[in-house]
């Protein structure tokens, strides 16, 4: 049987769908397949181990072909599947839950606190070499005693929230449902409207899954309801955010700064977005520690090895 995977990964998955077996493709180039490429790629594959930059729908299911039996994605987050057409065709479709919580989370707090102590504007200074200590140069704010909103408290919302915790912050949270056994645990307040978080929030972190309801869930009237001296921070989808509204919130300083790991069209920036001194950007790469990376990979390939030996899958996904 032959697996195909879209673009190599780190760690043992590629060796233990080898061990298991199967023929194993992996594409040769270092960058999501085009999508020409990409449906050439897969034809004749039984499992595929796709990245989110991948589209599964049915002309990527045609193209594999009726032997298709899982496609494995290399993200918790699946938004690139079409899940009414996998399961139509009886396919299987996978994510990689859990092993990337801590490295989603821990990537939060390296940006929370990089944009509330100004950490990239004062790396640009501090290259300058002509700085002075100054007593009012570069003042940011103190975590210790301020509020975390936190919006979606599923498994990474809420290790954000027990790390805010630890800091010493007040956590408030919004979900489609309160989840009182954390609360008690943590000590986190929760809220039935995302409105009422992002009125309260000294920082708004978010962690929804993207869905129709949750596209531009961040518009211009939400920006509006947060505080002017509050921070923004996104390492979910792009497109939960409208980044041209925020871009002209972070213009207007109806909020103090944003820090974002996704964006609404990437690689690319909503024009102004790259202009701006109250922003930190990284490229798509919350999830990117060696642990995570690799344990990603291995939890992929055991999807694919379980349900191409007639098993039930370990982590699999269906449509809400
Ligand atoms: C990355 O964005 C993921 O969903 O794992």
């Amino acid at each position: 049987m032959k697996v195909v995977v879209t673009r190599k990964i780190p760690g043992n998955g590629i060796k233990m769908l080898q061990e298991g077996g199967f023929e194993v493709v992996v594409s040769p180039q270092n960058r999501p397949l085009e999508r020409q490429e990409l449906l050439n790629f897969i034809q004749g594959a039984n499992g595929v181990l796709t990245q989110l930059q991948d589209k599964v729908n049915d002309e990527f299911i045609n193209s594999a072909g009726p032997q298709l039996k899982i496609v494995a994605n290399f993200a918790v987050g699946f938004d690139n599947f079409d899940l009414p057409s996998l399961s139509s065709h009886n396919i299987v479709a996978t994510n990689t839950p859990d092993v990337l919580t801590e490295a989603v989370a821990e990537h939060t707090f390296a940006l929370i606190l990089s944009i509330v102590r100004r950490v990239v504007e004062a790396y640009k200074i501090a290259l300058t070499q002509s700085f002075t200590f100054g007593p009012e140069v570069l003042l940011g704010m103190e975590l210790k005693g301020k509020t975390l909103g936190v919006l979606g408290l599923g498994r990474i919302g809420g290790r954000v929230a027990e790390i805010g915790k630890a800091l010493g912050m007040n956590v408030i949270y919004s979900d489609p449902k309160a989840n009182v056994e954390f609360e008690q645990k943590i000590g986190a307040s929760f809220k039935a409207t995302p409105e009422e978080v992002l009125k309260e929030a000294d920082v708004v972190s978010i962690h929804v899954p993207l869905l129709d309801s949750t596209k531009h869930l961040i518009n211009t009237e939400k920006l509006k309801i947060m505080k002017p001296t509050a921070y923004l921070v996104n390492t979910s989808r792009g497109l939960v955010v409208d980044e041209a509204a925020l871009v002209e919130a972070l213009k207007n300083k109806t909020i103090a700064g944003a820090a974002l790991d996704v964006f609404e069209n990437e690689p690319y920036l909503s024009p102004g977005l790259e202009l701006l001194d109250n922003v930190v950007l990284t490229p798509h790469i919350a999830s990117a520690t060696i642990e995570a990376r690799s344990a990603m990979g291995e939890l992929a390939a055991k999807n694919i090895i379980a349900v191409l030996s007639n098993q039930p899958p370990l982590t699999p996904v269906k449509a809400k």
